[in-house]
């Protein structure tokens, strides 16, 4: 699992998923949440995913992650093979390289603002002091310098969410999920998030993918997959590739 092997490139994927079928539970109370979805997602790109509620995309976000397994298909995240890692492997590569932010910001109410940001980096292995040193740049990034050592729970909800982006962004993962982000934020803080997720997603070898039912801020998808029933419908191509070789 080499992921420097992985050549970057406009047409490179991010995500490739293959006829993924997820059910849950068994007899009469089987539900199929995922029957056969493919799906990509590329380099460069934020992609967003719309449908109505319960067509399954909070379920195939976690597919992606690595954090629910499913019953058949293939999931390729930066040509890394989900469906052939083990458990441990699959937690090693989500801890690496895949940051998440949540419809209601999962934030830790007895952690201040940078000791929650300093999570993925303790996680992964950082020093206190070389985990709180990132954190605290990674607030001033996304706008909440000053705001280090309060409690969340001090904090608007735009500016929690904030707290929480910078907790999916401090270890540099290559892939961000989002499930409805903006859903607990007004218009204009929903607008300042998905310019910083564009930004971040902006990258050869980065990609952002988010789910959401606000059509407020569906413009600032590169391209929109459509599911309905388990299935992906449609996919709507508004993405311009960039040239990443002339970067
Ligand atoms: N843990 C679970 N146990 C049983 N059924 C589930 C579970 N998670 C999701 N489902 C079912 O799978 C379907 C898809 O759910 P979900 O992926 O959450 O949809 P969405 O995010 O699009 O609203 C729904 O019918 C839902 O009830
Ligand atoms: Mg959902």
């Amino acid at each position: 699992m080499d992921n420097q092997q992985h050549k970057i490139g406009s047409n490179e994927y991010a995500v490739q998923v293959h006829g993924v079928i997820k059910s849950f539970g068994s007899g009469d109370a089987k539900t199929v949440a995922l029957k056969g979805v493919d799906f990509d997602a590329r380099q460069g790109e934020l992609l967003m995913i719309v449908g109505p509620s319960g067509c399954g995309k909070t379920t195939l976000l976690s597919v992606i992650a690595g954090t629910l397994a499913f019953d058949a298909g293939k999931v390729n995240v930066f040509g890394n093979p989900l469906h052939a890692m083990s458990k441990s492997e699959t937690t090693l590569f989500r801890g690496k390289n895949i940051g998440f932010i949540f419809q209601q910001f999962n934030l830790i109410p007895t952690l201040s603002c940078v000791e929650n940001v300093s999570v993925p980096l303790l996680i992964n292995g950082a020093t206190r002091a070389a985990a709180e040193k990132k954190a605290t740049e990674v607030l001033e990034v996304v706008g909440l310098k000053g705001r280090e050592n309060e409690r969340p729970t001090n904090l608007s909800g735009g500016q929690q969410q904030r707290v929480a982006i910078a907790r999916s962004l401090v270890h540099e993962p290559r892939l961000i999920i989002c499930d409805e982000p903006t859903s607990a934020l007004d218009k204009d803080n929903g607008a300042k998030i998905m310019e910083l997720l564009r930004e971040i997603a902006r990258a050869p070898d980065r990609c952002v993918i988010v789910v959401s039912h606000d059509n407020r801020i569906y413009h600032f998808a590169d391209r929109m997959t459509e599911m309905e029933d388990g299935k992906v419908q449609r996919v709507h191509e508004t993405y311009k590739p960039v040239n990443f070789k002339d970067q």
